[in-house]
């Protein structure tokens, strides 16, 4: 490509899940646009996640990854520096909640630590923009009503935590030296790509191999599901029309309980209800109820979530199906085995 790209877009953590569908996202609907990706490639960042996108005709000139971590200033400003960076988009993260509960120290690293070297970078290069991805779990649980971005931030896991902790890095960033932040904070994702620790991924694979199925406790807990492909439509609004300084809440209200989820995923694999095992809840008291998102800050701006629910349930399900190269590699890793052994053993025991 010779045209000068309209903007040069520096994605971190798009070596995983939501990064990885952020980067197919942009790269299709901007044809002029370059994304960049900057991933530590942690035991939830893996190549085989974007090898379509660097072996794709119309993407590889486009695009270009580099192996590191978010915290590592010399890394940061070299890539900034070297590829003219305008933008960054922050999905680096360590993000699984049954993993915050083992080991938190890394997730203050990152969560925390990283998204101010990426505000004191965004700020040091003048950069147009950065919006930060973090998530509706900063808010804590609600029994009834919607959180809305006036909510107060009451995280309950180490992993909620860490997301506030660097949400209060970008407030107070851009109220101090004018830095152009922007926050994202959406609920539940579903989708191709997602590593296979999540709910849904970590059901629909087991239930391929009739595998049993740990409900914690007594799967109640509602969350509010988004499909990936609409978190990712949601964040092309923020980076295009939000206004620096603000946060948006991303949703589709999609609301169900872990069991109505868990039902469906059983129907659409075809599997038999014997596959649940109950067990007792891991997370004990830091176990969030219910999440609930009002997102018409964002609808006010005019985005709207354009996939159904149970379609994009459907397809998503099907996916792991037709790939399942991609997450048997996955599961067949030593960091898999270990966490499963070491968050499940005692709970599935022979089931494992
Ligand atoms: P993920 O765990 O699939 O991917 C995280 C990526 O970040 C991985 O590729 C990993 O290698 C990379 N990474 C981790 N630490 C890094 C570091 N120090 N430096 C550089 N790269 C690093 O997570 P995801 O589900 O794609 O979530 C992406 C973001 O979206 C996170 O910030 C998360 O908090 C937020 N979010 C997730 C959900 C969800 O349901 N998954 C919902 C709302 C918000
Ligand atoms: P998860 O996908 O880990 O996302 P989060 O903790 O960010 O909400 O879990 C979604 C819900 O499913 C949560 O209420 C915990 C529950 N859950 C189970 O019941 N069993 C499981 O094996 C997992 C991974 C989650």
């Amino acid at each position: 490509m010779n045209a000068t790209p309209e903007k040069t877009i520096l994605v971190t953590g798009g070596a995983g899940f939501i990064g990885s569908n952020f980067c197919r996202y942009i790269l299709e609907k901007y044809p002029a646009y370059r994304v960049v990706v900057l991933d530590a490639l942690t035991y939830a960042g893996n190549l085989s996640t974007i090898s379509d996108i660097q072996n794709h005709p119309n993407y590889n000139s486009r695009f270009v990854f580099y192996p590191g971590k978010i915290q590592d200033e010399t890394v940061v400003s070299g890539i900034i520096k070297a590829e003219n960076i305008d933008h960054i988009v922050n999905f680096a993260a360590e993000s699984h909640n049954d993993r915050s509960i083992l080991e938190p120290g890394s997730f203050i690293q990152t969560d925390v630590y990283g998204v101010f070297t990426l505000l004191d970078a965004t700020k040091k290069y003048n950069l147009q923009r950065m919006v930060h991805i973090s998530t509706d779990e900063v808010y804590g649980t609600i029994d009834e009503g919607q959180f809305t971005e006036k909510s107060p931030l009451e995280p309950n896991t180490p992993y909620s935590a860490s997301k506030a902790g660097g949400e209060m890095q970008v407030r107070a960033h851009g109220i101090t030296f004018n830095t152009p932040a922007v926050t994202t904070r959406c609920g539940n994702n579903f989708g191709p790509f997602q590593y296979p620790e999540k709910l849904i991924p970590f059901f629909v694979t087991r239930l391929i191999d009739n595998k049993k199925v740990p409900i914690y406790g007594s799967g109640q807990q509602v969350r509010d599901w988004v499909y990936v492909m609409d978190h990712c439509s949601g964040i092309d609004h923020v980076l295009h029309h939000g206004s620096i300084g603000e946060a948006y809440n991303i949703g589709s209200e999609g609301e169900l309980t872990n069991m109505e989820i868990t039902s469906r995923l059983l129907k659409h694999l075809g599997k038999p209800d014997t596959l649940i095992k109950y067990i007792p809840d891991p997370r004990g008291g830091a176990h969030d109820k219910r999440y609930s998102i009002d997102a018409s800050k964002l609808t006010g701006l005019g985005w709207i979530h354009s996939y159904n629910f149970e379609q994009a349930l459907e397809k998503t399900v099907q996916w792991y199906v037709d790939n399942q190269e991609w997450w048997r590699e996955i599961v067949a890793t030593e960091d898999y085995q270990v966490f499963v052994r070491r968050f499940y053993g005692k709970y599935l025991g022979e089931d494992l």
